[in-house]
């Protein structure tokens, strides 16, 4: 089976809708001719949900083949959730997907795997993709070794997904996030493997085969070859290059 690799940009709390319009404009300028416009590679932005609607106008206007998503959702429809933003809204907004369960949300957001594994339902019951993050810190890895916590934190995420759903995984260490502290292209292959077992044993192996396991944490231009490099790293979750339009644009344009 071939995976379409994806480049997807994790915008975190940066860039308002103004500022969007710039970046987005700019970034498809200095992608002209790139591999994505003839689909050999996918490139998705996630801005903050105040940016989506003008993103979602912007890629529809100038024809702009970028995948648009968002950072989070909610696990219910509709209802008194103050300040929640539901899958059902994200979907009218053209997203087709959404990051769920990020190291800062679990992190700052008290996430649960328990929370993660809803809002993967909510997303899919309203035709989202749910990118799924997974990743250990340096203290657990150092603790119960490299690929448990993330093995753990994914078993409980497909626990009711069901074999012919389309989902994203990707794999960030925690310790690699925004720290420059880039995981090694063995280290990334060896959980994105592992991650790729588990997709095998909760939904199958067809699954397995089509799904894709991103990388994340410190990629930059410099380092995304080697990563692609490897069998099992399918793409990419940039945080802090996806915000420089030149540099973004340089790990699209990646060569093996
Ligand atoms: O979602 C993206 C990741 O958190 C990686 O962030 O590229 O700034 O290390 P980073």
């Amino acid at each position: 089976v071939e995976r379409t690799p994806l480049i997807a940009g994790n915008w975190k709390m940066n860039l308002d809708h103004l500022q969007a319009v710039a970046f987005v404009q700019k970034l498809h300028w200095t992608l002209k001719d790139a591999k994505h416009e003839d689909g050999s590679v996918e490139v998705a932005v996630f801005p903050p949900f105040t940016d989506i609607r003008t993103v979602q106008t912007l890629l529809d206007a100038d024809k702009i083949p970028f995948s648009l998503g968002a950072q989070d959702l909610s696990t219910q429809d509709s209802g008194a959730y103050t300040g929640e933003i539901s899958g059902a809204f994200l979907s009218k907004l053209d997203c087709g997907y959404v990051i769920i369960g990020h190291s800062e949300r679990r992190q700052y957001h008290g996430e649960t795997d328990e929370i993660v594994a809803a809002k993967v339902q909510a997303a899919l019951k309203h035709g989202l993709t749910p990118v799924i993050c997974v990743g250990e810190t340096l203290e657990q890895r150092e603790e119960s070794g490299p690929t448990a916590v993330s093995v753990a934190q994914l078993e409980v995420a497909l626990a009711s997904v069901p074999a012919d759903a389309e989902i994203v995984v990707a794999y960030e260490p925690v310790w690699a996030i925004g720290t420059g502290q880039v995981a090694s292209p063995e280290q990334a292959q060896e959980v994105c493997a592992a991650l790729r077992e588990v997709i095998a044993s909760k939904l199958g192996d067809e699954a397995a085969a089509r799904t894709r396991v991103l990388y994340g944490g410190s990629v930059k231009a410099a380092n995304i070859a080697s990563f692609m490099r490897e069998p099992d790293v399918d793409g990419a979750l940039v945080g802090g290059a996806s915000l420089v339009v030149d540099e973004f644009a340089a790990i699209v344009r990646y060569q093996k």
